[in-house]
């Protein structure tokens, strides 16, 4: 299904659903600071390479003449005790799409993640506002339904002023946003050699910032005159406003694990609240005690903590515990390729979040570039699961994967 869609439609940067390709097509199209701000993760950049050395380090042992029909295969997963969702896969929250794609950033996204009923995350540092995104989606159609539907999370980065992280977080469920996802991993950016280069911090332009200007408490309380400052009449005292914005983002001291009840009470007990970045399995298992609904593994991409694990090393003994006990686990970091969704849903993840692939589709042909790329990894998945003996995504476990070097 797919397939059909890509073949029609061909364009020469999209042979393949690798990132190597896309990221050498955007790369001509962006300009080098914003390459640099997608591309770039923390000092070596050495636990972007450890993301991909740990999914490499798995292998997949494909069975034979098991009676599957590719065109049959069921690749839908079920989230939250019981929620069926048609795809195993979610688009990770990226901040600053504006960098990617001027006129649309975050609605491309989420209207291509609709298309296909694949949750949307829209992050806190996005570029479209919390009610703008959530009009580019059927809340009311929910996905899973027979009839198909859509559906987009919130991704939070936890503001140091609690009167604002209220605001917010209503915000999110007042539009209709059916998870919420705390970002435990980002509470100040790491170091990143290649935007301290270019001394590019596109937060102090006024980038990535839409959330917290549009927010009724934030301009009443920090805004002067209780106005938002107009970027064309007085950019100085905008970029003022927009360094306060930052700072209230990165607060520089991590709130206590407690909290997470008073964020639990805003968000209410009907919808998810997940935790993401989380790799050490002592604090997915404080998570849990707290009562989240399930957790994020994830290093932000390599983005934060330079010299870490792999995050999918910390992946099978989170998702165990979150099996355990009925919640949900969900993986990013390092995916590109089919094979990369596969490993991970075999290591005990119930879902994948794809991040830089579709962002490259985005720089390259915006809503139609991530809707393809969205597409070529679900495509690559259902063929490698299914060449590899699989007719569900349910099927794929553990059993069918061996480390590197080692014989059957
Ligand atoms: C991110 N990520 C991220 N995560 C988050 O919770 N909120 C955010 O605003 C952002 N912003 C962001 C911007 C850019 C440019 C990147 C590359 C990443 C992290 C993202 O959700 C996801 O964890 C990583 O992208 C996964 O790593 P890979 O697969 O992209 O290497």
């Amino acid at each position: 299904i797919y397939l059909e869609g890509l073949i029609s439609n061909r364009s020469p940067t999209f042979t393949t659903s690798t990132g190597s390709v896309l990221e050498s097509a955007a790369r001509e199209k962006l300009s080098p600071e914003a390459y640099a701000y997608v591309a770039g993760s923390a000092s070596s950049e050495s636990t972007s390479h450890n993301n991909r050395a740990a999914l490499d380090s798995w292998q997949i042992v494909p069975r034979m003449l098991g009676g599957v029909d590719v065109a049959e295969f069921d690749g839908s997963t079920t989230l939250f005790g019981g929620k069926k969702y048609q795809t195993p896969i979610i688009v990770s929250p990226i901040g600053v799409q504006s960098q990617l794609n001027t006129d649309e950033a975050d609605l491309a996204t989420a209207r291509a993640a609709a298309e296909l009923e694949v949750p949307f995350c829209l992050s806190s540092a996005g570029d479209r506002t919390i009610e703008q995104v959530s009009e580019q989606v059927d809340f009311t159609n929910p996905v899973g339904d027979e009839e198909g539907g859509s559906e987009a999370w919130f991704q939070l980065y936890w503001p140091s002023d609690d009167k604002l992280a209220e605001s917010i977080v209503k915000r999110a469920k007042a539009a209709g946003y059916t998870a919420l996802v705390v970002t435990l991993d980002t509470w100040i950016l790491g170091w990143r050699p290649r935007d301290l280069d270019q001394a590019y911090n596109p937060f102090l332009r006024g980038q990535g910032l839409a959330q917290l200007l549009s927010d009724p408490y934030f301009i009443a309380t920090y805004c002067p005159d209780g106005k938002l400052p107009s970027k064309e009449h007085d950019n100085d005292a905008f970029l003022q406003v927009c360094a306060t914005a930052v700072s209230l983002l990165n607060p520089g001291i991590s709130r206590s694990w407690s909290e997470l009840r008073t964020l639990r009470e805003l968000w209410g007990e009907d919808r998810p609240l997940l935790l993401k970045g989380i790799q050490s399995p002592l604090d997915a298992q404080r998570g849990l005690e707290e009562g989240v609904d399930g957790i994020v593994v994830s290093n932000h991409g390599g983005r934060q903590v330079d010299g870490a694990v792999g995050a999918l090393q910390a992946l099978p003994t989170i998702a165990a515990m979150c099996r355990q006990r009925g919640k949900t686990c969900i993986f990013d970091s390092g995916v590109r390729t089919g094979a990369d969704v596969f490993k991970a849903l075999a290591l005990g993840a119930h879902a994948v979040g794809i991040g830089r692939p579709w962002a490259w589709g985005l720089a390259l042909e915006g809503q139609e570039g991530v809707s393809k790329v969205l597409k070529g990894i679900l495509a690559d998945f259902e063929l490698c699961a299914a060449l590899a003996g699989c007719k569900s995504a349910g099927e794929i476990g553990r059993h069918m994967l061996v480390k590197r070097g080692e014989n059957l």
